[in-house]
């Protein structure tokens, strides 16, 4: 790896931005990725939510609310489904996985045609969290996102915990400790708002408890981490969300210390970090996403040269057009594993915007940020 200046990080922040604006539909919708045939014409509630967090740290305010404006009208078609699946589960009958909300969307807001392992939760409390924190960034009005708000809070005080596909769209029998910190950040956001009703606050503050204290309890294993879902002794670098930015856990909290030196000792191989020991999907290679959220929780903790050595590690993936992908083959887990999926799937997903959006997450948070007006 050459050495990164300043110049490089800016550098790779506007070029960030660049690659996002041009994605970015004209519905509001943020991609995954275009160039990767799975992907191609979805919009993921949680890669988004994270995607214009990004964004509008770094000032593209208007890219980010015409997200919002997105998610919330695709949630308000959303509601007469909601009210259907909470009488449903009020009169005792569990809803089908089929019957639930979608993890990703098409651009003009409807489910798609293609299957895809739907039933996951967390987009939703992520979008709570990212809607919330945009406002109150640039100090906009809730209101407008009030209908998506009140769908997505239902749908979540209702069904939080329910077992269900993870950040990496596994394992649909298990509670996942990222999972629920999205549930619990989004929620949190909700009872500290005004935007909702009295009682629905109040249900999301005491829920939201209730799913803390099963992270803090469950979900721990014997050596006292916060592992990858409730009953196991596994790590993944997804619960790192859980301390910086879910605040699940504080960073002075030894159960948070020890977490994140698990994932650093287990997971990070010369800065790029795997998502879990076991993964194979395209062989199981290193992502720069999750190296920044590494380094986003090491910035929080005033570990600022170990935040900076894994942003300029993650701004190193990028090709010669400055495209980072979603995962780097360096470091394979499980080599023998990788040809299935580029044969499946052609080559890895690139660029990724998720990838991009935490490099501009990371950088802001170090105090970088593109140097320019990017609210277009
Ligand atoms: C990842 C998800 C991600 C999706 C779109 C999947 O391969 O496991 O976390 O949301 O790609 O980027």
């Amino acid at each position: 790896m050459s050495f990164i200046t300043d110049n490089d990080v800016q550098a790779a922040v506007q070029r960030g931005i660049e690659v996002i604006t041009t994605y970015q539909n004209e519905s509001g919708a943020y991609p995954a990725c275009e160039e990767f045939s799975a992907y191609r014409g979805y919009c993921w509630l949680r890669d988004g939510s994270f995607i214009a967090d990004a964004m509008s740290r770094q000032g593209a305010v208007v890219s980010a609310t015409n997200f919002h404006d997105w998610c919330n009208r695709a949630m308000a078609n959303l509601k007469g489904q909601v009210t259907e699946l909470l009488v449903k589960a009020r009169s005792g009958v569990k809803p089908a996985q089929s019957d639930m909300l979608p993890t990703r969307f098409t651009f003009d807001g409807e489910i798609g045609g293609d299957p895809w392992w739907d039933f996951q939760l967390d987009g939703y409390g992520t979008w709570l969290w990212a809607v919330h924190t945009h406002a109150a960034r640039h100090n906009l009005p809730l209101e407008q996102w009030k209908i998506g708000i009140q769908v997505a809070a239902e749908y979540l005080l209702e069904f939080w915990d329910t077992p269900c596909y993870d950040w990496w769209e596994e394992h649909d029998e298990c509670q996942h400790n990222s999972t629920l910190g999205a549930i619990y950040a989004g929620l949190k956001a909700c009872a500290a708002s005004a935007v909702l009703a009295p009682e629905l606050r109040s249900r999301a503050d005491t829920t939201a408890d209730t799913i803390r204290n099963t992270i803090l309890t469950r979900g721990v294993a014997s050596g006292n981490y916060i592992s990858k879902w409730i009953g196991t002794e596994a790590v993944d670098a997804s619960t790192l969300s859980c301390i910086v930015p879910f605040g699940v856990l504080a960073l002075d909290d030894q159960l948070a210390g020890a977490t994140l030196e698990r994932i650093e000792q287990e997971l990070c191989v010369n800065n790029g970090t795997h998502r879990f020991a076991a993964d194979v999907f395209y062989g199981g290679g290193q992502w720069p996403l999750l190296s920044c959220f590494l380094g986003w929780n090491h910035a929080r903790a005033g570990r600022r040269d170990r935040a900076r050595e894994l942003l300029n590690w993650a701004i190193s993936q990028a090709d010669e057009n400055g495209f980072v992908p979603e995962q780097v083959d360096q470091q394979l887990l499980h080599p023998a594993q990788q040809a299935e999926w580029i044969a499946k799937w052609g080559a890895v997903a690139k660029p990724l915007l998720w990838s991009h959006a935490m490099i501009l997450t990371l950088a802001s948070e170090l105090g970088i940020t593109a140097g320019k007006n990017n609210n277009q």
